[in-house]
């Protein structure tokens, strides 16, 4: 596995394929051969649209998981390397499903109506009934699939920029709608870019484009001995009748084979003899299916060494590592579109990568000083108290109702507040300047060895009666302008918890951690 910080410091990509079924020449040279490059310079998520699928294929699904593990074969046959990318099933992940839900929720019908190609699958697969509610959905779908993991670019064919397009607006609606934004300001759904995939022209079989629904195609893990059959056999668009004629390879399908497959010496001889008829159109497929063998032999001895076993191994694994992102992006967008949390999601801290010792809290957790305080008071000692029920009443995703003090049961005033920043010196909390009885401090304590991997486990909280606090808080209060907020820093010192406030001598609270006596 690279290392994690290589990694994240990676643009991300994303990107998606149907699955359908084995995969031909054209699926490669249009998207997975670029795939393939893209794993050296990018973080990468692909993953098979089995929903997508269904959009299309609801009527008969008999043939979707059998295409699926063929997709991953192919793809894993053709170079995409688990330990660089992020390989999983779409379906596997559910935070797709529910982030699409989400979506749809906010998405105007004109918006999904317009996308061009609507109308025109509808039109194109006349077999199938496609005015489903599901098919109306296909891009936004897409949208959600993309937006889950924030990717920088997503690399498609220029049939899929309509949707990325939709993708855009549909995260700058969200993230206006609800003013979504992290405490550092970002917003949730950063808009991604297509990143164009260069598809050469490349001729089917009959010389029309490569395509399943044509029946000329040839497989990317076919036996290379019946590909070289199918080249032998290919037409040449009419091409040189006689082999005494002259041809013109720009109109023969053989000749666009040899310009994605053949190199520059080979595209340069069989052109000339072409016009010049010095060589026979059989001869000139033969060293087509030469090319194209040269680049087909190593992805057919992969595929034949790879077990269906081992590619389901790799697609769960995938969407194990898949999901913690999507669980992020979704557990934030959730919460600003309103939705309470399950006691699964108080207590699950979204987790990143960060360095071992960051400045900033919302920065290392990709969370707020919010989640921070959910995460507490999720704790089973915390649940029962009167406090919960208060902090409940006033949760919101607005930072005001950080500042503003709870009520408890007994009518006292607390301040419920989540770090705000490391520093070296210690863990600081910015306090607004009102009155408090108690206050509440809760932080991830960076100093244990797990906070990375359970930040929730290491969350700690100080519950801090008014006389350790009150003088000095009103000495700072005189000194800071209205509205400002006063720096209180709690740093360990061994076995030691010191609080600093503002200029104040520190003063020990080290017995009050999970003392929850201050709020009865
Ligand atoms: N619609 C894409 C196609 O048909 C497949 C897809 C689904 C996709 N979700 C995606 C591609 C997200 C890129 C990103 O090719
Ligand atoms: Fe096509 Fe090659 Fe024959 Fe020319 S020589 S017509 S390129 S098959």
């Amino acid at each position: 596995m690279p290392e994690t910080a290589t990694a994240s410091s990676r643009p991300r990509v994303l990107s998606g394929m149907r699955p359908t079924g084995k995969l031909h020449l054209g699926n490669y040279m249009g998207a997975l051969a670029n795939w393939v490059k893209l794993q050296d310079a990018y973080e990468c998520y692909f993953f098979i649209a089995d929903w997508h699928a269904l959009t299309t294929d609801y009527a008969d699904p008999s043939r979707v998981k059998l295409n699926t593990v063929e997709v991953a074969l192919d793809w894993l046959a053709a170079g995409l390397d688990p330990e660089r990318a992020t390989i999983f099933i779409q379906s596997h992940v559910p935070q797709h499903a529910e982030l699409h839900l989400l979506f749809s929720m906010i998405t105007p019908l004109g918006w999904l109506e317009r996308v061009p190609t609507y109308k025109e699958q509808q039109e194109n697969l006349t077999g199938k009934d496609l005015s489903t509610y599901g098919f109306l959905g296909y891009p936004l779908l897409q949208a959600a699939d993309i937006l889950l993991y924030q990717p920088q670019f997503v690399p498609v064919g220029q049939d899929q920029v309509a949707h990325v397009e939709l993708t855009r607006e549909v995260a700058r609606r969200f993230n206006s709608m609800y003013r979504s934004q992290m405490l550092d300001r970002r917003p949730i759904f950063p808009e991604p870019d297509a990143l164009l995939t260069p598809s050469p022209k490349l001729p089917g079989t009959d010389g029309r484009k490569m395509s399943k629904s044509y029946g000329n195609t040839i497989g990317l893990t076919e036996d290379p001995r019946s590909a070289a059959q199918k080249i032998e056999a290919m037409s040449t668009n009419g091409q040189r009748p006689r082999q005494t004629d002259t041809g013109d390879p720009d109109l023969c399908p053989v000749g666009d084979l040899h310009k994605v497959f053949s190199s520059p010496e080979v595209i340069a001889e069989t052109q000339s003899a072409c016009r010049t008829a010095s060589i026979g159109c059989r001869e000139c497929k033969a060293m087509a299916a030469k090319s194209v063998a040269d680049h087909l032999h190593p992805i057919y001895e992969r595929r034949q060494s790879l077990r269906e076993d081992d590619a389901w191994q790799i697609l769960y694994a995938g969407a194990d590592k898949a999901a913690k992102v999507a669980q992020q992006t979704l557990l934030l967008a959730k919460d600003v579109a309103g939705l309470s949390r399950t006691r699964q999601e108080m207590g699950a801290f979204p987790q990143s990568a960060a360095p071992a010792l960051p400045r900033n809290f919302a920065e290392a957790m990709g969370s707020s000083a919010i989640s921070l305080r959910n995460c507490w008071l999720s704790k089973p000692e915390v649940r029962d108290l009167a406090l919960k029920e208060a902090a409940r009443e006033t949760f919101a995703t607005e930072e005001r109702f950080l500042e503003e003090p709870l009520l408890t049961a007994s009518k006292k005033r607390v301040l419920l507040r989540g770090a705000d920043t490391f520093d070296p010196e210690g863990t600081r909390f910015e306090i607004p300047a009102k009155s408090y009885e108690v206050w509440a401090l809760i932080f991830v304590d960076t100093t244990s060895s797990e906070w990375q991997t359970s930040p929730d486990e290491c969350t700690r909280g100080f519950i801090i009666p008014q006389k350790y606090f009150a003088q000095a808080f009103a000495a700072a209060k005189k000194s800071v302008k209205k509205n400002e907020t006063i720096p209180v820093v709690l740093r360990r010192d061994g076995e030691r918890f010191l609080l600093t406030i503002h200029e104040s001598e520190p003063v020990e609270i080290t017995e009050l951690e999970s003392n929850y006596d201050p709020l009865r």
